[in-house]
């Protein structure tokens, strides 16, 4: 079993899934048909603007950030990957890999835009992952969003986990190779929080400037707290620890909040559930409209539509399995997509949705699929995850009860 697995990634790196299709989506006009056809083919640069950072990313198509930034569009999902978080949803069937195997198989199948969270309890073991992978920090896209409980506490408890976030993913690849060993071991230090050590170590580092993420979110717009969060982010971001700055979970009307507060930069992205049993066009229209890029979450509709027979059909037509169908449509419509998977073949197979292309109808098809009770649906969780968490989890303090829902 392991050598076929040996085997698969092998042929995966050698294949590169994401390697015919490398460029840039225009992002003018991301829904159309010929998205695709304008990819371009780049070439690594090490020159330090954002658009040449991005180049960096060279086997995966990207989109364009506010900034520039290229933003793959395939990134590997580690929600639950190695650990289930307490207050998670819906368990996990059979005993856990160690999220640093899942990841580091990730990474040796091509995945370079990692999507993290401090709500993960993973961070860690990504780090290991990055670490024995051995792969350039500037090829690497790092996502991480902060959690509600974080939040609610305030400035200093974000700059804490941010600074965490960054330790744990192993700086020492922000640095240059010959200094890397020493990075290491102070990254050993660090993870002993209660290591005094531990704490100069991180000081050193951050004096050096190499400690950053790509792209730093607010998981949930917390009532009376996501906006002074964000604007910490925005401090962060000026001390070079976040190149930029994203929300998860916003409502259109969470994102006026946000710019009434006397935000200074408006958000490079929102990461919402984005498929076809949950697709918002309205909400989606207007983030588009703002310039802010959607990052699709739960895109695989967290394995729980393999079975429908539009999939299936549609499927079938392309030689392609549904998992396959879902990614496509996905970015065919221009949005980022992060499927997760614990198994390899499941990643390969994830990462092959750049040979063939949905018809207009077959694309119409799907769009279609959303009903009224995946809109309550959402409705409901919205609101019971905005306080999630914190210490007024299980009241509605605070929850905006109507929302832009579709
Ligand atoms: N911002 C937020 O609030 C938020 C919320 C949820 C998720 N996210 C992010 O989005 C990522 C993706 O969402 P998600 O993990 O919830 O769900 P997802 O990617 O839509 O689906 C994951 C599920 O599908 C299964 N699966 C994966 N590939 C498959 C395939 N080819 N065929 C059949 N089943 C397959 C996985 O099982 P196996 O692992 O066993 O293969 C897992 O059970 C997360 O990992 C996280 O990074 C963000």
């Amino acid at each position: 079993m392991m050598k076929t697995l040996q085997l698969l990634v092998a042929s995966a790196s050698a294949a590169t899934p994401f390697a015919r299709s490398a460029g840039a989506i225009a992002f003018a006009d991301p829904s159309s048909k010929s998205s695709l056809a304008r990819m371009t083919t780049s070439s690594y640069s090490s020159s330090s603007s954002p658009a040449a950072r991005g180049r960096a990313l060279a086997s995966c198509p990207t989109v364009p950030l506010r900034d520039g930034t290229a933003h793959p569009i395939v990134g590997f999902g580690t929600y639950k990957v190695g650990f289930v978080p307490a207050s998670a949803s819906s368990a996990v069937d059979g005993p856990l890999r160690p999220a640093s195997d899942c990841v580091g198989d990730a990474l040796r199948v091509g995945y370079r835009f990692l999507e993290c969270a401090e709500f993960y309890g993973n961070e860690a073991e990504v780090g290991k992952a990055i670490e024995a992978s051995g792969i350039a920090r500037d090829e690497l896209f790092l996502c991480s969003k902060v959690w509600t409980t974080t939040i609610e506490r305030g400035e200093d408890a974000i700059r804490a986990q941010l600074d965490k976030s960054e330790w744990e993913w192993g700086i020492a690849y922000h640095a240059p190779r010959s200094t890397r060993s020493l990075f290491s071991r102070r990254c050993r230090y660090h993870r002993d929080e209660n290591n005094p050590r531990l704490r100069r170590a991180m000081t050193a580092l951050a004096d050096l400037g190499t400690n950053y993420v790509d792209l730093y979110l607010i998981h949930w717009p917390v009532p009376g707290k996501h906006v002074d969060a964000y604007k910490t982010l925005e401090k962060l971001q000026r001390e070079g620890k976040i190149r930029n700055i994203g929300v998860s979970n916003y409502a259109v009307e969470d994102y006026k909040e946000l710019l009434d507060g006397g935000i200074e930069s408006k958000p490079a992205v929102n990461q919402i559930e984005i498929n076809p049993f949950l697709y918002r066009k309205n909400t989606i229209a207007y983030f588009r409209g703002e310039g802010v890029v959607l990052q699709s979450y739960r895109s695989l509709r967290d394995g729980k539509a393999m079975d429908h027979p539009s999939l299936s059909k549609i499927g079938a037509a392309h030689s392609k399995s549904p998992a396959q169908i879902l990614g496509r449509w996905c970015v065919q419509h221009g949005f980022v997509y992060t499927p997760k998977s614990v198994k390899v073949e499941r990643m390969v197979e994830n990462s092959q949705v750049f040979d063939f292309e949905l018809s207009e109808a077959e694309m119409e098809e799907l769009d279609g699929l959303t009903t009224a009770e995946a809109l309550d649906a959402f409705q409901t969780l919205y609101r019971k995850c905005v306080n999630r968490d914190t210490t007024k989890d299980g009241t509605m303090e605070g929850v905006k009860m109507d929302i832009t829902v579709d």
